[in-house]
């Protein structure tokens, strides 16, 4: 046994030098050891395999071309997890029905940390967003869940329908738009009337130019601004100053609700007097605006989109509202908007079949997730692959809501579709386990009065570039983070005027 004798003589000759060249050894040993061993953890057996080339090659595609990164990452591995470098983080991809089970459980296993770096979205500036993240998210996430009690989520139902009263009636009587443009800036004026104070809410120049903004630190997420957070390129200027310019609107929202005495019964008053510092109220807004915004807008740009290519469903979608109707105690000479506002929040939450079918579908296909963790707690496996402590984990949602043998024929738009059964985390497009979306309430009763209004207020369709009915119907994007919108211009929705008074 060679190597019991080498460890011998080692031994030996350790004993016959001095004291000082023994602890110096001693130490270069350790420090060895300690290498050698983590390395072992990092590339040993049970570690995911890395993706081939050099890590930078990663980051563009990682926030331009996600779907077909990571589904060629899963190809040329050949595994159902892999790992790569991101900015000197060690960022694991997990696939499959038991990974995602671990995923979604595994207590360690943190959505904000995670969140936080991936994502790039908001920057991180000192006092403002980056104690926010820490410290004060538990306070405003028991906000939200004030803001959705049945007795508050009640008294937004009339608001959001006077708000879209007024932008559908903006549209005309007939013509065609862009539904990520026009739906998304409806539904973003439904969250900032949800979410902030009517002050802003009821000023369209406000609520422009917080869009605006909004917009900036979205698409401002270039590779470089991730890359170098620090270096003052101008997409990161952009972004600070975005950043800047919507929390100055936001207090001063707030200063001048202190100081003019005028009250008014909406989310900021209910904030201030619960008497939270000013951070979690600007944190409020701000983080459940990117928050909130963004997936609304997509899933109602997408819906309505499906509905105008899917007659059928549009129509079941209009029974439905219309039988709520007339079961309810409205005077049916009174304009839409006041009928559906006589229809109670239990009914629009427990008694729509159809369009929580069709919610449930748009969330499945067209939304264009990939959940981020970082690993806070231990070292922890996920289908014997090893997550190191501090490692970042993701899971993206087109592993199970692309899946063929859980969604037969996935793209096609179905909401008829069998759920499937006894396979766990099967459908997770409001969060599943430990993190679940906590703007569901709200988010869902926005997307049913939304569809309401349009589906009795309008006729729609969809149309190519040259206006003509489109076919094939446009097919939803993952590869575009934010929307998953196909590229701009390529359909619109046409629409009508029916006789109905919105
Ligand atoms: C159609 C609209 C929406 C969809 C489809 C949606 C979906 C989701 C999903 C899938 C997650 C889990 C993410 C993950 O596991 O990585 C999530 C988390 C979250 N959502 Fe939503 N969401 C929507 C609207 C909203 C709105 C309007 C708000 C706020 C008012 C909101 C607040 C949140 C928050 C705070 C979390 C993080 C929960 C946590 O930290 O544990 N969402 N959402
Ligand atoms: C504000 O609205 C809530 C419910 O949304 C209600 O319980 C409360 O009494 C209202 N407060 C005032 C001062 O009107
Ligand atoms: C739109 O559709 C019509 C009829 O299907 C077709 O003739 C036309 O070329 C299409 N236009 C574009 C820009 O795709």
């Amino acid at each position: 046994m060679p190597y019991c004798l080498g460890l011998q003589t080692a031994a030996e000759a350790f004993r016959s030098i001095s004291l000082a060249t023994q602890f110096t050894l001693a130490v270069v040993i350790f420090l060895i050891i300690v290498t050698i061993v983590s390395a072992l953890q990092k590339d040993g057996v049970d570690s995911p395999p890395s993706l081939p080339g050099p890590s930078l090659f990663a980051i563009w595609p990682f926030f331009r071309r996600r779907y077909d990164f990571l589904n060629w990452g899963f190809h040329a591995t050949g595994q159902n997890t892999f790992r790569f470098n991101l900015l000197g983080n060690n960022v694991v991809v997990v696939s499959g029905e038991s990974a995602r089970q671990t995923f979604f459980t595994a207590k360690g296993l943190d959505l904000t940390e995670g969140f936080k770096i991936l994502s790039g979205a908001i920057p991180m500036v000192r006092g403002v967003t980056s104690d926010l993240q820490t410290r004060r998210i538990q306070q405003i996430h028991k906000r939200l869940a004030n803001v959705q009690r049945h007795d508050r989520l009640s008294e937004l139902i009339p608001c959001i329908l006077e708000d879209s009263r007024r932008l559908m009636e903006s549209w005309g009587s007939a013509g065609k738009f862009d539904p990520f443009e026009k739906v998304y800036e409806l539904t973003f004026q439904l969250t900032i009337r949800s979410l902030s104070c009517t002050e802003i809410a009821d000023d369209p120049v406000a609520v422009a130019q917080l869009k605006k903004l909004y917009d900036e630190l979205d698409t401002g997420t270039t590779p470089a601004t991730v890359l170098l957070p620090w270096l003052p390129t101008p997409a990161m200027i952009k972004k600070l100053l975005a950043t800047k310019k919507i929390y100055d609107i936001v207090a001063k929202a707030i200063k001048d609700r202190e100081q003019s005495g005028v009250h008014h019964n909406d989310t900021l008053q209910m904030l201030l007097d619960s008497g939270d510092d000013r951070l979690v109220v600007v944190g409020f807004i701000m983080g459940l605006l990117i928050a909130g915004a963004r997936a609304t807008g997509t899933t109602a740009s997408w819906l309505l989109t499906f509905l105008g290519g899917h007659p059928d469903w549009r129509n079941k979608a209009a029974v439905e509202v219309q039988k709520l109707l007339s079961a309810s105690s409205s005077d049916p000479s009174q304009p839409l908007s006041k009928r559906l506002a006589s229809i109670s929040l239990e009914t629009w939450e427990s008694e729509t079949p159809v369009l929580d079918s069709i919610i449930r579908e748009t969330t499945r296909v067209a939304q264009p997730h990939t959940a981020m963790r970082r690993n806070l707690g231990p070292d922890l496996y996920i289908d014997d692959k090893l997550i190191p402590s501090g490692a970042y984990v993701i899971y993206p949602f087109s592993d199970v809501h692309l899946d063929p043998d859980l969604y037969p024929d996935p793209w096609k738009f179905d909401p008829g579709r069998k759920e499937p059964e006894g396979v766990p985390y099967s459908y997770v497009g409001w969060g599943g386990g430990k993190t679940m979306c906590l703007g569901t309430r709200l988010a869902k009763v926005e997307l049913k009065l939304v569809t309401a209004m349009f589906v009795l207020g309008f006729e729609h369709d969809v149309v190519n570039a040259s206006g003509e009915p489109m076919y094939p119907l446009p097919t939803p994007n993952w590869n575009d983070i934010l929307l998953c919108r196909p590229p701009q211009g390529s359909f619109s929705l046409g629409y009508t005027k029916t006789s109905v008074v919105l």
